[in-house]
């Protein structure tokens, strides 16, 4: 392992106003996603929806990584540049999701523990040779009645350590993310307390298994009402909860701090984004690594159609843009409607 590489390699993918692009949608969810626009997931769809985000013009400009599935990493543009390979030349770092899902976790219900840890080594071995720089790891606390245990939050923890420590072996920069669902009634006191518990047993966990700090990103929610919430909190509550649960939880050390959108809307994700930037002076690079935030509108303007190829880079790069304005403080709502 070598920390400054790592840590290189970290910084280049969130720094600079620049953030992540979640393109790792497992085929089953990416199917899902085809779905809500009638549009048939065969392994050539795919390919061709993907190649629309990669070559949007002018996405360098504001997106440092792009998270890959499997399937999709070993994919080709039309001319015959593999996917990994097209990226880095510009500049946007390929990394992959190397999780294998989150699975029910045995004696918890309602909880689930993420697999892939085994054969994990190998597989970054390959995973470097076809040019990923850094992986993604998700973990999934819920919360609902009783839940969730301390022994959820600590098995996840110690699976993301894990697989940390196993990816700075290979040189790949882990993403690590434990996410607290949006899914429930839950106000965002709930929130705060159950993100706060889950970071702090992450962070033990990551010191234990030797992870050097200087060489993750981080992948947090927001701190948020849950989705059923009968008053949910606005954004500056959002983003002030957030802030404190991070500060108080997220070493300095950490070079990058990139969110997931967890459901929020694409305006809502940005929006949360750029008020905590406006707040200033944060020891980490504050920064998004959505998926449906990024892509929604894309999929949207595409829907399947060659016709939209066009509309559908347009919708990405209006989302790539904002959301890097709101990295640097710069964004505001009314440029929803001038860009
Ligand atoms: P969303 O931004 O759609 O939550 O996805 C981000 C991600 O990569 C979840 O693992």
């Amino acid at each position: 392992m070598n920390v400054n590489e790592l840590n290189a390699v970290a910084k280049a993918m969130v720094g600079n106003g620049k953030g992540i692009l979640a393109a790792d949608e497992s085929t089953p969810t990416i199917t899902k996603r085809f779905d809500t626009i009638d549009t048939e997931s065969t392994e050539e769809n795919r390919r061709r929806y993907r190649e629309m985000l990669f070559t949007t013009p002018g996405a360098a400009d504001h997106i440092g990584g792009v998270i890959l599935f499997d399937e999709t990493i070993r994919q080709s543009t039309g001319e015959g540049v593999a996917f990994p390979d097209y990226l880095n030349n510009l500049g946007m770092i390929a990394g992959i999701k190397v999780d294998t899902g989150a699975k029910p976790l045995a004696g918890f219900p309602g909880e689930t523990i993420t697999e892939g840890l085994d054969g994990l080594r190998d597989r970054l071995a390959e995973y470097y040779s076809l040019g990923a720089r850094f992986a993604k790891w998700r973990a999934v606390i819920n919360i609902g009645t009783d839940i969730p245990s301390d022994f959820c939050i600590e098995a996840n923890a110690h699976a993301l350590a894990r697989y940390a420590a196993l990816c700075q072996e290979a040189n790949i920069v882990p993403i690590v993310e434990p996410e607290v669902l949006m899914d429930g009634d839950h106000s965002i006191e709930r929130c705060e307390e159950v993100t706060s518990a889950a970071l702090a047993a992450l962070f033990e966990a990551l010191a234990a298994h030797r992870v050097a700090l200087e060489g993750i990103i981080l992948k947090p929610n927001m701190v948020i009402s849950g989705t059923d919430a009968a008053n949910r909190a606005g954004p500056a509550d959002v983003a002030e909860a957030t802030l404190r649960c991070l500060k108080a939880q997220v070493p300095a050390e950490v070079p990058g701090i990139a969110f997931l959108s967890g459901g929020q809307s694409a305006e809502e994700a940005t929006e949360h984004l750029g008020l905590m930037n406006q707040a200033g002076d944060l020891p980490w690079e504050l920064s998004f690594s959505y998926g449906r935030a990024l892509q929604a509108p894309a999929l949207d303007a595409w829907r399947g159609k060659e016709e939209n190829f066009t509309a559908g880079q347009n919708a990405l790069a209006k989302r790539a843009k904002l959301n890097s304005l709101a990295h640097l403080g710069q964004y505001e709502t009314a440029m929803e409607t001038a860009a």
